[in-house]
């Protein structure tokens, strides 16, 4: 399965030639990257089952439900049973199912909002562009990339050199009314007691994310931008 994290298109594509060469499924995560592309193809679109969570946060949203992508058609009618508690066109088809039909309305709010998916994702864009750019004069900080991103997130991880305490950067951003946020502040590995490799460790306490979404006002991004800078030491000029 891969994630494409914080808007970040992952490079499905080697991915998805390693699952065929081993004849593997190919899962894809998309939930954080509605709209993103990888070579000048969707992401979801390279998976053999792809989901996108419509979570009230998420780029494309309708406050809670998600999508299921597939390409293999038959999974249409197991997929259409299992979320309606075993029913096919009125006939119990399976014993086993579940209550998770989407509501009209939510699906409403959706289609809205994916009428204006590449509009908002370019908002974002555009954010993380003015970010990038006055964060440039940073060193100690390695900045998203802007290719395949769509900017769920914009994520900042801090080189090793600098002595970060996400603790003492989260009070001194929400004195400032910025409300900073470590997403995974957790490795795989501490859940099963085993021991995490060095650099998921590190991401987990060396990277914060700042805010990112497309109503933000040019005064706030400026604010924002302008506190990063003085938390890390630069020059707001
Ligand atoms: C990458 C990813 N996958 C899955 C989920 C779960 O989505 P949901 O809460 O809609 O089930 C989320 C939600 O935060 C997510 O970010």
């Amino acid at each position: 399965m891969v994630i494409h994290l914080h808007g970040q298109a992952a490079d499905v594509e080697r991915i998805a030639r390693f699952c065929q060469k081993h004849d593997l499924r190919l899962i894809e995560d998309a939930s954080q990257a509605a709209g993103a592309s990888f070579l000048g193809k969707k992401v979801g679109s390279f998976g053999n089952i792809s989901a996108f969570s419509l979570y009230a946060t998420k780029n494309l949203a309708t406050g809670e439900g998600g999508i299921i992508a597939f390409n293999n058609p038959s999974l249409r009618q197991r997929l259409s049973i299992y979320s309606n508690n075993g029913f096919y066109q009125g006939e119990v088809k399976e014993p086993l199912g579940d209550s998770l039909r989407m509501s009209d309305i939510h699906a409403s709010i959706g289609s809205y909002y994916l009428k204006h998916l590449d509009e908002l994702n370019d908002k974002r864009k555009d954010i993380a562009q003015y970010y990038n750019k006055r964060f440039e004069q940073l060193p100690i900080l390695i900045l998203p990339s802007s290719e395949n991103n769509v900017f769920h997130h914009y994520n900042i991880v801090i080189k090793r050199d600098f002595p970060f305490s996400f603790q003492k950067a989260y009070s001194f951003f929400y004195k400032k009314g910025i409300r900073i946020k470590q997403y995974y502040p957790y490795t795989l590995s501490s859940f099963f007691k085993s021991n995490p490799s060095k650099t998921a460790s590190f991401l987990t306490k060396n990277a914060f994310c700042i805010p990112m979404y497309p109503s933000l006002q040019e005064d706030e991004i400026k604010k924002i931008a302008d506190t990063v800078i003085d938390y890390f030491g630069g020059s707001k000029s």
